[in-house]
């Protein structure tokens, strides 16, 4: 992990508040994993002082140095002011940061759940299972929900990288009509028989229907659980550890429980270790 100045190559409005940016970076940068992010600031924002969390979309590194990229949908100030900066301008980059997804080789089918911005860290994911000497061989499956077809990003990008993709907006105007659990709810007995992992980044209530989605499959004794990781999204002010101002309650040995930093402990979490507020 290294904190650095990377130049913006690309900065463009993929969608509405929707931007898709390129930064490139020193090629001392460590080569990040799927799942984990960078924290980002706009080095001349006096006024915002404390960097903004961002996953990687994707990466590109040649001997003069490394290209990340990412996809960030404006939520305020800092993301606001992420999207106000042009090609040649600099930022403040921290990273990579956290634990990336468990990769599992032996698995024939890659399921991602991706619920709007969700979609980052996943299509960072697909692409990696996608390079592996066991990747022709695989079946990765994406699932991606937004609120209408307007608010699709990262389509593309998956189905570049997916067998197959499965597209739901919650009022119907592309595809499925309805949430993206239900649509995977619908398939689930597909994923089964031991040979299946869920990826899934979305928003809080995404994530808690996956979970029941799930518990309900194993309730009615179909089948062996399902793996699944989820990437979390929590507040950060460091993003290294120190301010725990991240932390998150979860399940530990027995009926313990502890609370884990999202940063530094996550942000990829097993899915039937967190106890939902
Ligand atoms: C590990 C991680 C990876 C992320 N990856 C991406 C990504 O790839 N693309 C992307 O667009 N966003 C991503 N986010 C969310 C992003 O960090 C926040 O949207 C951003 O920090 C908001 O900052 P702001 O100054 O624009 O908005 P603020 O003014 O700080 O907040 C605006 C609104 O967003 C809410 N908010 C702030 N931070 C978060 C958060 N972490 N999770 C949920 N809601 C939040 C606030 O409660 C508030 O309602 C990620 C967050 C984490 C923790
Ligand atoms: S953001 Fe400071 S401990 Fe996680």
């Amino acid at each position: 992990m290294s904190l650095v100045v990377g130049e913006i190559v690309l900065n463009r409005e993929l969608v509405s508040q929707h931007f898709l940016m390129h930064v490139k970076l020193p090629v001392s940068w460590a080569t990040p994993q799927p799942g984990q992010f960078v924290m980002v600031r706009v080095r001349d924002r006096r006024d915002i002082l404390l960097r903004r969390p961002l996953s990687i979309y994707a990466f590109d590194r040649d001997e003069t140095g490394l290209v990340i990229e990412l996809l960030y949908r404006i939520a305020g100030k800092g993301t606001f002011a992420l999207s106000r900066q042009k090609a040649g301008e600099h930022l403040e980059i921290l990273g990579p940061l956290g634990h990336g997804f468990d990769i599992f080789p032996e698995m024939k089918k890659i399921v991602l759940l991706a619920g709007g911005i969700g979609v980052v860290p996943l299509a960072f994911l697909a692409s990696h299972y996608m390079k592996l000497p066991t990747g022709d061989h695989l079946e990765i499956i994406g699932y991606i929900g937004a609120k209408s077809a307007g608010h699709l990003v990262g389509v593309d990008k998956l189905k570049e990288v997916c067998t197959e993709v499965k597209i739901s907006t919650d009022d119907g105007s592309r595809d499925y009509h309805g949430f993206v659990t239900e649509l995977l709810a619908d398939d689930i007995e597909s994923f089964i028989d031991g040979d299946s992992i869920i990826y899934a980044c979305g928003p809080s209530p995404m994530m808690r229907r996956l979970a029941e989605v799930l518990k309900a499959c194993l309730d009615a004794g179909k089948g062996k659980p399902i793996p699944c990781q989820i990437s979390v999204e929590e507040r950060m002010a460091c993003g290294v550890g120190a301010c725990l101002g991240c932390v998150i309650h979860v399940k530990a040995i027995g009926d313990k429980t502890q609370y884990k930093r999202v940063c530094q402990d996550g942000p990829i979490f097993d899915i039937r270790d967190i106890i939902w507020r």
